[in-house]
C-alpha cells in the first residue's frame, strides 16, 4: 500500500544493536530535514502495552506457542492502526524496532510453529501494510548474547532465557526470511560500529527513494 511516509523496520537477534542504530539513524534523517517517528511494539499503545506485559512476563513459563504468536499478532495489529498508519498517511518516516519478521524468525522458525503459518496470522493482522525496507542487523548470537549481559540496564525477558541454540535458530530464520524477500530485507553486519551501520542505511535508503519517487 502506498502512503506519503516511508515504513523502515529494523531487525535481529539480542544483542544486535538495533536501539544504538535507531538513535543515529533518526538523528541523520532529521538533519536533512525529514520528520521522523521512531517506535517499537508495543510503542507506548496502551491496548498493546498490557499484552506485552503478558508475553514477555518471565513468570509465565507455560505460554502455548500459538498463543505467544498470536498475542504478538494482535498487539501489532493495535500498534499499526493506531500508530504507524497516521504517522504514514502525515508523510512522516516511520523507524519501527522490530515488525511482522520478528515473529517470522521466533515463533515461525524458532519456536517451530512453520513461517508460512505465522504469517498467515500476520497477514490477517497487517493486511497489506509492510515495510517498505527491513534492515536486519545480522549478529552471531553468542556475541549478542555477550553485549546484553555487559549492558545491565536492559531487562532481561522471557525471550533472553532461551537457551542459546534458540538464539542460533532465530538467526537461522532470519536467513531464510531474508533470501525469500532480497528485495525488501537488507542484511547488514552487526558486528560493525553503529555509525558504519548507520551509513549503510543512509546510503541504502538515498538509492531506494531515488527509486521510489519520496
Ligand atoms: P525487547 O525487550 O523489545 O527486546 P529487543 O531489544 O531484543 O528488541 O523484547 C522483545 C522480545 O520479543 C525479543 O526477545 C524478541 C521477541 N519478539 C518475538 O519473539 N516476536 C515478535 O513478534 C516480536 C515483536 C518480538
Amino acid at each position: 500500500m502506498a502512503y506519503p511516509g516511508l515504513f523502515i523496520s529494523l531487525e535481529g537477534g539480542e544483542g544486535a544493536g538495533k536501539s544504538t542504530s535507531i538513535v543515529l539513524l533518526q538523528r541523520e534523517l532529521e538533519a536533512k530535514g525529514c520528520k521522523v517517528l521512531v517506535t517499537r511494539e508495543p510503542g507506548g499503545i496502551r491496548i498493546a502495552e498490557r499484552i506485552r506485559e503478558v508475553i514477555l512476563n518471565t513468570e509465565y513459563t507455560e505460554m502455548d506457542p500459538h498463543t505467544e504468536a498470536l498475542l504478538y499478532a494482535a498487539a501489532r495489529r493495535q500498534h499499526l492502526v493506531e500508530k504507524v498508519i497516521p504517522a504514514l498517511e502525515n508523510g512522516v518516516i516511520v523507524i519501527s524496532d522490530r515488525f511482522v519478521d520478528s515473529s517470522l524468525a521466533y515463533q515461525g522458525y524458532a519456536r517451530g510453529l512453520g513461517i508460512d503459518a505465522v504469517w498467515e496470522i500476520n497477514h490477517f493482522a497487517v493486511q497489506a501494510v509492510m515495510p517498505d525496507v527491513t534492515y536486519w542487523l545480522d549478529i552471531a548470537p553468542d556475541a549478542g548474547l555477550r553485549r546484553i549481559e555487559a549492558n545491565q540496564l536492559r531487562e532481561v525477558n522471557r525471550l533472553d532465557q532461551e537457551a542459546l541454540s534458540f538464539h542460533y535458530k532465530v538467526q537461522e530464520g532470519y536467513q531464510i526470511i531474508a533470501q525469500r524477500h532480497p528485495d525488501r530485507i537488507v542484511r547488514i553486519d552487526a558486528a560493525q560500529t553503529p555509525e558504519v551501520i548507520v551509513s549503510h542505511m543512509m546510503e541504502n535508503l538515498q538509492q531506494r527513494t531515488r527509486i521510489m519517487g519520496k
